[in-house]
């Protein structure tokens, strides 16, 4: 198949680069072809066309449902932690159906409701955490998110169920994501032994399967209700029918609300984790955002706090930076097609590639400097600023995200005083399908406000 710009380095060696150093794979890869080139990363024999370039990704996203078919092949990896019922493992029409199904459950207005909550989590989380000692930021957000991500998909928030899942989901995800060598396990499938039950994948598939059974009986229990009175996605999907009357089976709603979960609470972990480093590595980005706070006059509440114009800019800022994952879904070209001067036989996957398009200079100038007030200047398209991906496979949760980072920043900003207790810049680290910091980011409380 003819292929632009292919790296000359060895595929094998780019699938070894890339899972040891995706940074500097990619930053080398940019240096050759600044805005498109052809990868051998993920996975076996997935060779990927990546675009950084923001009219090559428009053109993809516009075309997403025609020429550009968003297509799961390249999750197959994410298949034993998510299962084979997730919107992750479909495409075309099945997955259209399975959007109309979930989006509804994301509205803006429903989040909401989560604020008080948010932010009560947040205070309850710190609280805990030692004083003059250092913890890790990252443990502790996930820690938040895995509790308002319970709340808010299965509206759990006490009982042994809840504990259990608490306890067990950390852990599987640890099992897999904790380092780049873990995370070989999904991508290579020959190292998926489990050895009489003592091998690292054995212990994983022991955790998910005990997830997927206290899932399920959540599930079962829910049903039997007669009044599915609650907020919560569950109850939403379990009253859900499409367009024919049929509702999710339930092993659909298990794979599904696990995906929820996972995809939910990671990501946003991290998303915060970064926001606490940076508005700890600035102070005087941080003395702005608590002068906005102090603004309110204590009149704290959760929309008000989300409107904040300058908390809006960092959290943007952060996530431009730090995006948490690197690229959008894979797209396959259906007829042979050009985009940005080269041709795309059909077949070639594609997809785009949000970690170099935030770090274009002629986009982002310094692009390696932290500054908010970038997003103040100009607006970004939504080809130019991407991190929450684009077109068919958007992601669902992006407002839920985004209230909670800018409530769990807001809560902890204006009630305590921290510092980073490493002094050594935060490096950028792949875990499993995400971009996260190596070290965790380490912080030490030493006061309140
Ligand atoms: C800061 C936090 C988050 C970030 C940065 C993030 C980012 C992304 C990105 C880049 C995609 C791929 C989009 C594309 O290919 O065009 C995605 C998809 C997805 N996200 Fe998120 N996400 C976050 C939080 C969440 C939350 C809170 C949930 C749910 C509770 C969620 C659920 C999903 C799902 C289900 C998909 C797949 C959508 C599909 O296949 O149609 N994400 N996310």
């Amino acid at each position: 198949m003819q292929l632009p710009n292919r790296l000359k380095t060895p595929p094998f060696i780019q699938k070894l680069q890339w899972i040891a150093d995706p940074i500097n794979y990619m930053e080398n890869a940019v240096q050759q072809y600044p805005d498109l080139f052809t990868a051998e990363i993920v996975g076996f024999g997935n060779t990927i066309v990546l675009v950084n370039h923001p009219q090559g990704i428009q053109e993809i996203l516009n075309s997403d449902r025609n020429n550009f078919i968003a297509i799961s092949e390249a999750n197959q990896f994410l298949r034993p932690v998510v299962g084979d019922y997730s919107i992750l493992m479909m495409e075309r029409e099945q997955h259209r159906r399975r959007r109309q199904f979930l989006i509804p459950a994301f509205h803006g207005e429903k989040m909401r409701i989560y604020g008080e909550l948010i932010c009560d989590l947040t205070e309850q989380v710190l609280s805990q955490l030692p004083q003059g000692k250092p913890f890790s930021a990252h443990t502790a957000m996930r820690d938040i998110s895995l509790q308002v991500i319970l709340k808010a998909v299965l509206g759990l928030s006490e009982g042994e169920r809840y504990q259990k899942l608490r306890h067990l989901i950390p852990q599987m995800l640890l099992s897999v994501f904790q380092s780049s060598l873990t995370s070989t396990l999904l991508f290579f499938p020959f190292l998926q032994y489990e050895l009489g039950g003592w091998s690292p994948w054995a212990r994983f598939v022991h955790q998910r399967q005990e997830i997927g059974e206290l899932i399920y009986t959540e599930i079962t229990e829910r049903r039997k209700k007669s009044n599915l009175s609650g907020f919560d996605i569950l109850s939403l999907l379990i009253s859900s029918k499409d367009t024919s009357g049929e509702g999710m089976t339930d092993f659909e709603l298990r794979d599904e609300l696990i995906t929820l979960i996972i995809a939910g609470s990671e990501s946003t972990a991290t998303a915060m984790a970064w926001g606490l480093y940076w508005a700890y590595q600035q102070p005087r980005v941080r003395e702005k955002i608590i002068e906005e706070i102090d603004d309110l006059n204590n009149f704290l509440d959760p929309i008000s706090i989300f409107k904040l114009p300058y908390l809006t800019v960092f959290c943007n800022e952060s996530l431009r930076i730090h995006p948490i994952t690197p690229f959008t879904f894979p797209r396959q070209v259906q007829e042979t097609t050009q985009l940005l001067g080269h041709t795309l036989e059909a077949g070639t996957i594609v997809q785009g590639c949000i970690y170099l398009l935030h770090q274009r200079e002629d986009l982002y100038p310094e692009a390696k400097h932290f500054r908010p007030e970038r997003f103040l200047e100009r607006e970004f398209s939504l080809y130019e600023f991407l991190p929450f991906g684009g077109g068919s496979r958007r992601c669902i949760g992006e407002t839920l995200a985004v209230f909670e980072m800018k409530l769990v920043l807001a809560t902890i900003l204006s009630r305590y005083q921290l510092e980073l207790a490493d002094k050594q810049p935060e490096k950028l680290k792949r875990r499993g399908p995400t971009l996260g910091p190596e070290n965790g980011v380490k912080m030490i409380i030493t006061g309140r406000r």
